[in-house]
């Protein structure tokens, strides 16, 4: 079906971008939805107490135990995970969702109270090496910093970044500050942090801002061999978005034939590939390392 099982476990991607309002919930959404729709085990982890995932995907925040009672321990992975069949809203199959609530604001407080040492880097270890073992990928819609542990916590326990960009005067200093937050990142607390791309949201290409945008990061986003790391395809600025988000529901679900839900199926195809393409990479790698240790 699909290529992506992984002999090592899911995949951790995590959206984000340390500016707001930049489309990182929309993106993570879509894209944790648009991989379940092609056959992925997915769920989505909402770790902003804004709560914007688990509202777009139709889910009252404060109707179900999530990201605050598992960060708490209170409740384990797998209880945490909510599926559409189990809750009154309306998702794709295969799409999970960890749902998150106001009061998250207060983790940072509520761990320091249970336990005065804990290590704000750890916070999502344990809980994403146990998604990991039941799900093909595993989306992070990220908070922002003043929500410190989850946050940081979020760096230090994926695999991939994905950055969210919206043609905006500020997008160009967001990404540069997301990209050396990322460097920093790789330098201490998670070397295997790897950036899987791009995604240009709520464009107009029509606009001079989004053209230069785009060469902007084609050329500071580029691989050692000179392929740009933006995603394609941009996503187009709609009402759709907006007016779904009120429905509780995704492009995806509630406007299948709209240019934009067909914009982020195909987006959600590109990030299978670039998956695909560098967990084979990893793949060679392992049986190299085998085969080199059977020749010794
Ligand atoms: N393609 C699009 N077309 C039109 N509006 C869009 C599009 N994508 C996102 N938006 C709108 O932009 C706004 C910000 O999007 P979103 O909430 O995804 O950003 P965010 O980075 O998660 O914000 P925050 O930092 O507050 O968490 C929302 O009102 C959303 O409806
Ligand atoms: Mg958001």
């Amino acid at each position: 079906m699909n290529g992506l099982e992984t002999t090592w476990g899911g995949h951790v991607i995590a959206v984000g971008n340390q500016k707001g309002g930049v489309g990182k919930t929309t993106t993570a959404v879509h894209v944790a939805s648009g991989l379940a729709n092609r056959g992925h085990r997915t769920v989505l982890w909402d770790l902003d107490p804004s709560a914007g995932a688990t509202k777009h995907l139709g889910l009252a925040p404060d109707a179900y135990p999530g990201t605050l009672e598992l960060l708490l321990g209170d409740i384990k992975a797998e209880e945490a995970c909510i599926s559409s069949a189990e809750c009154d809203a309306s998702f794709t199959e295969n799409l999970s969702v960890i749902p998150s609530k106001r009061r998250l604001e207060t983790i940072d407080s509520e761990l320091g109270a249970r336990c005065r040492f804990f290590n704000p880097l750890d916070v999502l270890a344990e809980p994403t090496a146990r998604l990991r073992e039941s799900f093909d990928i595993i989306v992070l819609d990220t908070p922002p910093s003043t929500v410190l542990s989850p946050s940081l916590s979020a760096y230090a326990s994926s695999d991939w970044f994905l950055l969210a960009a919206m043609p905006d005067p500020l997008a160009v200093t967001g990404l540069a500050d997301a990209a050396r937050d990322i460097d920093a990142v790789r330098s201490t607390a998670n070397r295997e942090l790897r950036l899987l791309g791009v995604v240009l949201n709520a464009v107009d290409n029509r606009t001079r801002l989004c053209r230069e945008l785009t060469a902007y990061i084609d050329e500071c986003f580029a691989s050692p061999t000179g392929q740009t790391h933006r995603l394609a395809p941009a996503i187009g600025r709609s009402t759709v978005v907006p007016t779904a988000q009120k429905m509780g529901r995704t492009v995806l679900d509630a406007f299948p034939r709209h240019p934009v839900a067909e914009q982020f199926a195909a987006l959600a195809e590109s990030i299978e590939d670039r998956l695909i393409l560098a967990q084979r990479a990893l793949d060679d790698d392992l049986v190299s390392v085998a085969s080199s240790g059977i020749a010794r």
